[in-house]
């Protein structure tokens, strides 16, 4: 199931925010080449939240790039392509497939 998360010109270039359903957290991040990734907004070292959600005094520690999101905590760097971690994570993270059509922004979602 499609779901949209945003027009492209909701979020600048090098910003990032969540959305949630239900009892799930993503976390969508357009990168400075303008580009969409949308994740489980979850590290799979400690089970904390990649954008510092609830964790505040993290905030000035959320760093992605075209390419990766390092976790606030810790500073392990999963892939935006497969979700694949550096130490001290060893789990991937889900990547969702990000569509965007006639200027928004949708992900594949299934429950
Ligand atoms: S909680 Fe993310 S790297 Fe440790």
């Amino acid at each position: 199931m499609a779901i949209r998360l945003c027009a492209v010109e909701d979020l600048a270039k090098g910003a990032y925010t969540r959305a949630t359903f239900g009892d799930k957290v993503l976390a969508i991040f357009r990168s400075k080449d303008g580009n969409y990734h949308v994740v489980d907004d979850i590290c799979s070292h400690e089970n904390v939240s990649l954008t510092a959600h609830n964790q505040p005094n993290l905030e000035d520690f959320v760093h992605f790039t075209n390419d990766y999101v390092e976790c606030p905590s810790h500073g392990a760097k999963f892939s935006f392509a497969d979700g694949a971690p550096t130490l001290p994570a060893f789990e991937p993270i889900r990547v969702y497939e990000v569509i965007i059509e006639n200027d928004e922004v949708f992900v594949e979602y299934e429950a």
